[in-house]
């Protein structure tokens, strides 16, 4: 039987995933994960370039493991993807210390989403850390060090997926095909708005609908929704488009009758939000419902995720090993080892 094609992906373990996670990345995971042999990062190291300190460090354990058993809620099945944490996997800080050769400075200096994320954590260009502008290096070798072939990513990646790519031609060229040239696959899907919907739904924003939120916690975010402010009577009529309540009834009511009966009437003032935000309840909340039982259903083994987390590591571990044997033996390094 030929082997499936690999797939690397994954996360900076910083909280809880929401419904934008679920839109922009977890849909696609689940459905991915039959076709192709999965490996999820669960990427801690990189945590580290913008958050170092112990305190910091301190919230990495318990994030990780929210992270995975958000994946399991939504479907992901743990016998199909091995999850793994980056920073148990030794090999990767080697990976990364000879494509750290393959690089040039100026190059990654470019590239804006390194900017982005300094500037996200208000550190100023004087301050940038090596290890943040080394950011997309240490990501191609945790896409390399599995031989990854397809890489789902958001836009904001894209880049990083591009670098991994020159990177894996320039060891090749060096020292004999060792990579495949990972593919990068960007879904073309628009973001989720907030709840306030000002810009994408984001922890920071505080504008959140969360997988693991119970249902009074939902109901009360769907009810305080920013919808159309000019719209200050029923009978007015309002806009849909750019309307975070019609966004999420796009993505998460599957009624499209329903939907289209709502657009309409309120396209020409014949509903009131009071309707459109309860129906939209029901429609997260049938979305959500599932995705709590099976989230019930793995917490209620304590131990499930950590065992998940160990098989998945040491699994890793082996396919990391046999890639740092193929990079020395093509470098010929390894000596006086
Ligand atoms: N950079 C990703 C993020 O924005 C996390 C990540 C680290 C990653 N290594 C990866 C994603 C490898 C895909 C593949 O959080």
């Amino acid at each position: 039987m030929p082997t499936k094609p690999r797939i690397l992906t994954g996360d900076r373990p910083s909280g809880k995933l929401h419904l934008g996670h679920y839109v922009g990345s977890l849909a696609n995971r689940v459905a991915l994960q039959d076709r192709y042999e999965c490996f999820f990062i669960i990427a801690d190291l990189h945590v580290l370039t913008t958050k170092p300190t112990r305190e910091d460090i301190a919230q990495i354990p318990q994030n990780i493991r929210d992270l995975v058993l958000d994946h399991l809620a939504v479907g992901i099945d743990p016998e199909k993807v091995t999850f793994y944490v980056q920073s148990a996997v030794k090999e990767i800080f080697q990976i990364n210390l000879i494509f750290e050769m393959l690089v040039t400075v100026p190059r990654l200096a470019r590239l804006p989403s390194i900017k982005d994320m300094a500037r996200n954590a208000n550190i100023d260009e004087e301050q940038l850390p090596f290890g943040l502008l080394g950011y997309p290096v240490l990501q191609a070798g945790d896409i390399l060090m599995p031989r990854a072939n397809l890489v789902p990513v958001g836009k904001d990646n894209e880049a990083h997926v591009e670098i991994t790519r020159e990177i894996a031609r320039r060891f090749n060229y060096l020292y004999g095909e060792v990579f495949p040239e990972p593919e990068a696959l960007v879904p073309d899907v628009g973001t989720l708005p907030g709840t306030d919907g000002q810009g994408k739904m984001s922890k920071s924003a505080n504008n959140a609908i969360y997988l693991s939120d119970e249902a009074p916690t939902v109901a009360q975010k769907v009810r305080g929704m920013y919808t159309d402010p000019a719209r200050i009577r029923a009978d007015i009529p309002g806009k849909v488009e750019g309307n975070p309540v019609f966004a999420y009834h796009d993505a998460f009511n599957p009624n499209l009758e329903e939907v289209n009966d709502l657009k309409e009437r309120y396209r020409t003032g014949r509903v009131g939000d009071v309707e459109v935000k309860k129906k939209l309840l029901a429609a997260i909340e049938a979305f959500l419902e599932p995705i709590r039982e099976r989230r019930a259903r793995y917490a209620a083994t304590p131990t499930l995720v950590d065992e998940i987390i160990h098989t998945g590591n040491q699994r890793t571990r082996a396919v990391a090993q046999e890639t740092v044997a193929m990079m020395e033996e093509a470098m010929g390094m390894g000596y006086f080892a």
